[in-house]
């Protein structure tokens, strides 16, 4: 705990490796994928313990749906219930939840459910819990680049205009402070299409622990890796 002197302010998980913790264990898939649930509830209430203020998780992709359709179900159907388990406490622990992606391709129920969370958890002010669903990097940076187009068309706006700040907020994470740490989960070195324009400057954690088994002790480690960094932004010291 001594290390953690540096408490990310906002931190990004890509939460990977269900698949493999529930094979190693003979389960099924979706197993993996619930346990996976339980992992993110504890990661939740341990980072707002921690101090963090932003968690941001990678819970489903744009390219996750080309998965099978049983998977794809069963996961769907683990957002309904976890919406239902968990929404009680997260408004009680003051965590307010916010949806980040394309929300247009969710059935009704998904849909439903996302804004009941979203909007019972409106206010929590210990920290927001952002889970990126139906999210692609480059889908976001294509659909607000389509938004300014059509700003710029209706001579709402000059291109000239458009610099970085104002990308920034036609992304869905318009409101939020950039990831200051990244952590990958499962020992996969990859973003998978996870919040590209926004890691510019983010440090990246990388373990082997399947996320499943992700716990306080690992948020720990991870945060006073972060702690030893020296951020540069390529200035000079
Ligand atoms: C991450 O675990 C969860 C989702 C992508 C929904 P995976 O399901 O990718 O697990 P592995 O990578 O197959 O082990
Ligand atoms: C990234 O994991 C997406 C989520 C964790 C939701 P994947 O398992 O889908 O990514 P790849 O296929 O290994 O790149
Ligand atoms: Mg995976």
């Amino acid at each position: 705990m001594s290390e953690m002197k540096n408490i990310p302010q906002h931190i990004a998980i890509i939460m990977d490796g269900n698949g493999r913790w529930a094979r190693l264990r003979g389960k099924e898939r979706s197993e993996g994928h619930f346990a996976g649930m339980e992992a993110l509830q504890k990661t939740v209430y341990n980072a707002a313990d921690i101090g963090v203020k932003w968690l941001t998780v990678y819970a489903f992709s744009t390219e996750n749906w080309g998965r099978p359709q049983a998977e794809v179900d069963g996961l769907m159907e683990l957002v309904c219930t976890g919406v239902e388990m968990h929404t009680p406490e997260l408004k009680k622990q003051g965590v307010s939840v916010k949806i980040i992606g394309d929300k247009s391709r969710f059935s009704q129920k998904v849909s439903d459910a996302l804004a009941r969370i979203e909007g019972h958890t409106a206010g929590g002010e210990r920290m927001t819990l952002v889970l990126a669903l139906n999210y692609s990097s480059r889908s976001e940076i294509q659909t607000a680049m389509q938004e300014l187009a059509r700003r710029a068309k209706a001579g709402e706006i000059e291109p000239e205009e458009i610099d970085e700040k104002m990308i920034s907020s036609s992304l869905y994470t318009a409101e939020m402070p950039d990831p200051d740490l990244i952590i990958r989960t499962s020992g996969e070195y990859r973003l998978s299409n996870f919040l590209m324009w926004q890691a510019s400057y983010a440090e990246f954690y990388f373990t082997d622990v399947l996320w499943p088994d992700f716990n306080r002790e690992e948020l720990e480690k991870a945060i006073e890796a972060f702690s030893a960094r020296d951020r540069r932004y390529g200035l000079v010291k």
